[in-house]
């Protein structure tokens, strides 16, 4: 008997290609059976060819009428904005200097920031969210109390401390030498410590001089399996701030390049003003992007151009931006981001978007191998799906005739309700209340 050996039976589903480029991309089991050997994927296929290879002995969890697909990955994210969620403002760079700046400074205090740190870990789980890329403040403090919280449910996360040092109130700036020093201080400590792992995280152009973005390109270099993670292209106001700033540069995401930041695991959150040039380099270089609708549209940024990332071959990964999102649900966020696309003539059907919040994102930083899908050996973060979770839910999936439709209706019509279960490294860390324990 292996003790560590669990089982779940339900249907399955997870990818191994992308849907728009490769026609075998998905793998279906309508009567499936997910088995996990401690923290990892052992084996993922149909019930009835599993269940032969299993010992007697192993319980098997009846998941059967609900669908298993594998953790949501949320790629753009800033934890201390929880408490500043629905905040309205009249563009971008407003509600920075009225909402955000405001909320972050609290960060400095550790036991503020461990709290706030606990109730987001909670809320991204009972969304689904297994893994999300995380911005924390400019206080050191607020990345130790990230990871100590995150560390604690031996969660797999990526998270970094901001650096600023211009262009934001004097109780949030760093300088370039102090945030070079700090980040690489916190490198040292928790990157690859168990599942957690560091973001090098110049907040924005605009809030780091040229000598920070250099030593965060130098840090960049130094430490290739980190990762590194700033905004892009958001806002046309931002834009032409960034052209005032950086008047030598080509284009905003130029002035990342010329510091080095533009590599495999670089994410770059927005997108919506680039040029085909810029799509060009983000593809070349292998940097990715985090597209961000609820935030998007709340913040009236604009519409992220699906057909032009596409045709460049950009690495694209879905994302919340809470709290410039205004949902932490990463199903609410599909639906957001299928009328965004159609908003440009493109037409997204939901197995992409599954995709996208699955293995596309954990492609998009080189973690496919560790999460993002079923394929034996991976880190075993999945969730449970509940076509029944609430009424109309459950009155539209008993008429869906495909699995495109039944994932078209969690996109459209789901939210937190519908995540029955999530589990990490192989260990429950979500219930829906209400639920009765199946394991
Ligand atoms: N650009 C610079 N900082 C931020 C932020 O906190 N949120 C968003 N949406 N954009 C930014
Ligand atoms: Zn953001």
């Amino acid at each position: 008997l292996q003790p560590t050996l669990h089982a779940y039976r339900a249907s399955l589903l997870h990818f191994t290609a992308d849907p728009a480029f490769d026609a075998d991309a998905h793998v279906w089991h309508a009567d499936g059976l997910l088995i996990v050997d401690g923290e990892r994927i052992l084996a993922a296929g149909d019930y009835a060819t599993l269940k032969a290879t299993l010992p007697d002995q192993v319980a098997i969890t009846d998941y059967r009428g609900k669908l298993i697909v594998p953790g949501f990955i949320d790629t753009h994210i800033h934890y201390p904005q929880t408490d500043m969620i629905a905040s309205p403002a009249p563009g971008l760079l407003p509600w920075l200097e009225t909402y955000t700046f405001p909320t972050e400074r609290q960060f400095s205090d550790p036991l503020h920031a461990r709290e706030v740190a606990d109730f987001f870990l909670d809320e991204l789980l009972r969304c689904g969210t297994t893994t999300a890329m995380v911005y924390c403040t400019v206080h050191p403090e607020s990345v130790e109390a990230f990871f100590s919280a995150s560390a604690a449910r031996n969660l797999r996360m990526v998270a970094g401390k901001v650096m600023m040092d211009r262009h934001c109130p004097a109780f949030l700036q760093d300088t370039a030498e102090g945030g070079a020093r700090d980040s690489e201080l916190l490198i040292n400590k928790w990157h690859q410590r168990g599942r957690q792992m560091v973001a090098i995280t110049p907040r924005f152009a605009p809030t780091s001089s040229d000598a920070q973005l250099q030593l965060a390109g130098e840090l960049a270099r130094a430490y290739p399996s980190t990762f590194v993670q700033t905004h892009v292209a958001e806002n046309t106001d931002e834009v032409a701030w960034v052209a005032s700033l950086f008047p030598k540069a080509r284009s905003y995401l130029d002035v990342y390049e010329q510091a080095g930041l533009l590599r495999e695991r670089s994410m770059l959150a927005h997108c919506i003003w680039l040029d085909a040039d810029d799509r060009a380099r983000m593809a070349a270089t292998g940097a990715a992007v985090a597209i961000c609708p609820t935030s998007n549209l709340f913040l009236g940024s604009g519409l992220f151009d699906f057909a032009a990332a596409d045709a460049a071959r950009m690495r694209l990964s879905l994302a919340t931006d809470v709290g410039g999102g205004t949902a932490f649900s990463m199903l609410q966020t599909m639906n957001e981001t299928y009328k965004v696309a159609r908003m440009g003539n493109t037409y997204l059907p939901a197995l992409r978007m599954f995709y996208l919040a699955t293995l596309g994102a954990a492609r998009s930083m080189q973690l496919d191998g560790t999460i993002g899908n079923f394929a034996a050996g991976t880190e075993a973060d999945f969730i449970v799906l509940d076509p029944q979770a609430t009424p109309l839910l459950a009155r539209r999936t008993a008429r869906t005739d495909s699995l495109e439709e039944l994932l078209f209706a969690f996109a459209m019509l789901g939210d937190d309700r519908a995540v029955m279960a999530t589990y990490s490294a192989g260990q429950i860390v979500h219930r829906r209340s209400g639920v009765q324990r199946a394991d």
